[in-house]
This record gives structure tokens, sequence and C-alpha cells, in this order.
């Protein structure tokens, strides 16, 4: 977002529903749900993750965006002014710094996965990935073992994305999304129907939804929960950056309700467009991060048109990808900035980082594999879980009273105590429970 909070007008609201919206739907929903739910099963695993959205994602999205409008900074300075005023050790501030460390990991596969996306943006136009199962697996498989094509791809994402945010015109991408969002929506809703009708859709629906909650092991119940911070953007602070433009007398359950679950259906739309074209075309599901890149060419290549929308497709993603990956390393530039470097250099520094952090998980899978893992399944809950414990037992019950904008009735007292006992108690049994 830009340097200093916006002026609270009458658009700050949209402002921030745009921002918040535009960091959360991004390849988590389109790349990375889809393929997880694959390899751990479907059904029980999906369920688990819709549980973990509801009781322990929605209620932290509404703490971030708290302690962001409260702290009206970065997140580090934000968590230490609240922690002071709050007569607790500023050492909360640290959580601040845990995620935009976070936010530097995350960026150094996610824009090795963007760089897929660009390079399946032309090879839908050139028709470069073939036509059958069998010519599109294989070029997904040439893309992961050319690190010069990888390479290219990545670091033109990273300079986007490094570009927009030295500008400081983030602002400017969350306008984007404006157009991006019911584009994408469209798009879904066309693949859903092909794979309705040429894919097999029973088997798919079955797969995605009938649970058989024996066969999860713990470790794909961690995985559900880290996915829930990871899609909804949570545990590092890039919410609570932008919490920063909400509005004093704006709902912020209603808004929070209103991105999680458009997050969350365009998750369950892209599963449902995937899983009917695996069963149709004897692809296994659990094939890992390839899923999303070897299926909807099946869907691209058989439509008429296809090499048009296709493409169109891949850019939407991309574009999806970058007003994610902006609020990556944003809350690491406001921070940055606020200790007094000029905007460029932090920038430049930042995504000079994740860009060799990129350049790793190229080339080592163990690099990228362990970057994903280590930052969705760990550093973010563990971050929610701070900030959870913050926002419900540091911070003064009559601030959060007065910042929820929620008037202390039903909703308000639901949330607190969802906040301070359900997602806290949750988070750590699925840590304990993983562990075991
Ligand atoms: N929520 C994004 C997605 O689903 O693609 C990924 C992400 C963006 C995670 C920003 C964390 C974050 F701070
Ligand atoms: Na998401």
């Amino acid at each position: 977002m830009a340097q200093s909070p916006a002026p609270i007008t009458w658009n700050s609201r949209l402002t921030f529903i745009l921002a918040a919206t535009g960091s959360a739907v991004g390849l988590g929903n389109i790349w990375k749900f889809p393929y997880i739910t694959g390899e751990n099963g479907g059904g029980a695993f999906v369920l688990v993750y819709l549980a973990c959205i509801l009781l322990i994602g929605i209620p932290v999205m509404i703490a971030e965006i708290m302690a962001g409008r409260a702290g009206r900074t970065d997140p580090a300075h934000s968590m230490a002014a609240l922690a002071r005023e709050s007569k607790a050790t500023p050492a909360w501030g640290l959580i601040g710094g845990l995620g935009m460390l976070a936010g530097l990991m995350i960026m150094m596969f996610y824009s090795v996965v963007a760089g897929w996306a660009l390079d399946y943006v032309w090879q839908s136009i050139t028709g470069g990935y073939g036509d059958s199962a069998e010519s599109i697996e294989a070029h997904f498989n040439t893309l992961l073992s050319s690190d010069s094509q990888q390479l290219l791809w990545h670091t033109l994402f990273a300079a986007i994305t490094a570009a927009v945010v030295a500008a400081g015109v983030t602002r400017g991408i969350g306008r984007a999304v404006d157009i991006l969002m019911p584009t994408l929506l469209l798009f879904m809703v066309m693949l859903v129907v092909y794979a309705f009708v040429k894919g097999d859709f029973a088997a798919g629906m079955h797969f995605m939804f009938d649970a058989d909650f024996s066969k999860l092991s713990g470790e794909a119940i961690l995985v559900a929960m880290g996915h829930a911070f990871f899609t909804l953007s949570l545990g590092m602070g890039a919410i609570m950056a932008y919490g920063a433009y909400f509005p004093g007398h704006a709902s912020i359950g209603k808004t929070v309700l209103a991105i999680a679950a458009m997050d969350t259906v365009i998750a369950l739309m892209a599963g449902a467009a995937m899983f009917p074209l695996v069963f149709a075309n004897d692809l296994t599901p659990g094939q890992g991060p390839g899923l999303m890149f070897v299926t909807l060419p099946i869907a691209f290549s058989q439509i008429e048109g296809g090499a048009f929308f296709g493409s169109i497709f891949f850019i939407l993603v991309s574009i999806a990808a970058l007003s994610s990956s902006i609020s990556l390393i944003e809350p690491g530039v406001a921070w940055m900035e606020k200790r007094g470097l000029k905007r460029p250099i932090a920038t430049l520094m930042l995504a000079g980082v994740a860009w060799v952090g990129g350049y790793f998980s190229i080339h080592y899978g163990a690099v990228f594999n362990a970057l994903d893992y280590i930052t969705a399944n760990i550093m973010l809950p563990l971050g929610g879980l701070f900030i959870a414990l913050f926002v419900g037992w540091v911070m003064p019950a009559q601030r959060t009273l007065y910042e929820s904008g929620m008037a202390g009735g039903p909703a308000y007292r639901s949330w607190r105590f969802v906040l301070r006992y359900i997602a806290p108690i949750g988070i750590l049994v699925v840590f304990i429970n993983s562990f075991l």
C-alpha cells in the first residue's frame, strides 16, 4: 500500500476490500488448493480446510484488520505501539518481523510459480503445450527441467512486482482487481461448465466432497490449516498492513466474510474445474504442483478459440498472482521506509533477496518445497496464533470493541470468544497432533 495511511473517506472501505481481495485471491486458490487437495485425498481434507477458514481464518483476519487500523503503520511498528499502549512488552513487534520474513520466503517460490503462469500465456497462444493429455504433461515436465526458462519468467515476474511496489502505486493495482475478479469468476464458471460437460464431473465431486476422516493424517490436517492462513494472506501482517485503510465506521465482520467467501468460492471452483478432467483423462489427482498446468490446458486445447481463452486465463492468473505478491513484500518495504530508507531502495533490496531465493527454488526442488512447507504450515499459523493472543488477550476489550464497529452484540462476543479460545487452542492442537 502507499506509504501513509489513507485518509478516511467514503471509498476507503472499497479500497481496502479491493486490496485485501487482491492479496487473498491468487495462486493459492487456483494452483495450490486443487493440488494439495489432490495430494491429501480430497473430501475430508476439504472439510477440515473449510472448518479452519471459518473457525480460525475469519476471526484472525478480523483481528489483523483491527490491529492494523488501530496501529496505522507497518505491522511491526503497529504491534509494538499497541503493546506499549496496553502496558505490554513492545517485543510483540517481533511478530511483525516474523511476518516480513515469511512474506519474503513465500515470494521465493510464489514468483517461480507465477513465472510458470507467464510461460503458459505464451504457450497458449502458440499452442506450445500440444493437445493431448500426454503432450501437455510432457510440456510441463519440459518447463520444469529447463532452469533457464523458469529463471527468465521468474525474473520477469519479480521485476514487475518490484516495479509496482517501488512506485508505491499498489492502490492502483487494487483498482485493477475491480476488473480482474469478475473476469476471473467468469472464467472459472466457464471452466466448471466445460468440466461438467466433458469431464467426469461425478467422480470429481465425489473426490472433493466424500469425506473419509479415517484416512486423514495429522500431517494432512496441518496442511489444511496452513492453507487456510496462506489463502487468506494471514499470519504475516499483509492484511494488517492494509487494515490502515479501513474506515472507522464500517463493520469489519461483514467485510471479512465477503473476502473469505470470495476466496473460498474461487478455490472450490478451481477444484471443480480440475478434478473432473483428472478422472476423465486418467491423470492422478495427487500429481502435485503441476495439476493446474496439466488439467486446464486440456480444456483450452479442446475448445473453440482455446488459444485465446487459454492465454487470457493465464494472464488473469498472473495478475491475480501480482496483486498477491505485492502484499508479500509491501510490509517489509513499509517497515524499511519507516526506518528511513527510500522506497525504491528498500524494494530493490527485498525483491533482490526474494529473487535470489527464487533462483535456488528453481535449481533445487527441495528448497522450493521447504519454503512452501515452512511458511504455510509453520510460520503463518504461528504468526496467526500470536496475533490471536495479542488482539484477544493483550489489547483491552474496550479497544477491540471500539475498533470492531460491531456494537458489542452477539456477533462481537462470539468473535472475541472464538479468537481468545477456539482459534489458539485449535492451532496448538493441530501443531501438536502433527508432531505425534
Ligand atoms: N493469499 C495468496 C494466495 O492465495 O495466492 C498468497 C499470499 C499472499 C499469502 C500474501 C500470504 C500473503 F501475505
Ligand atoms: Na487465496
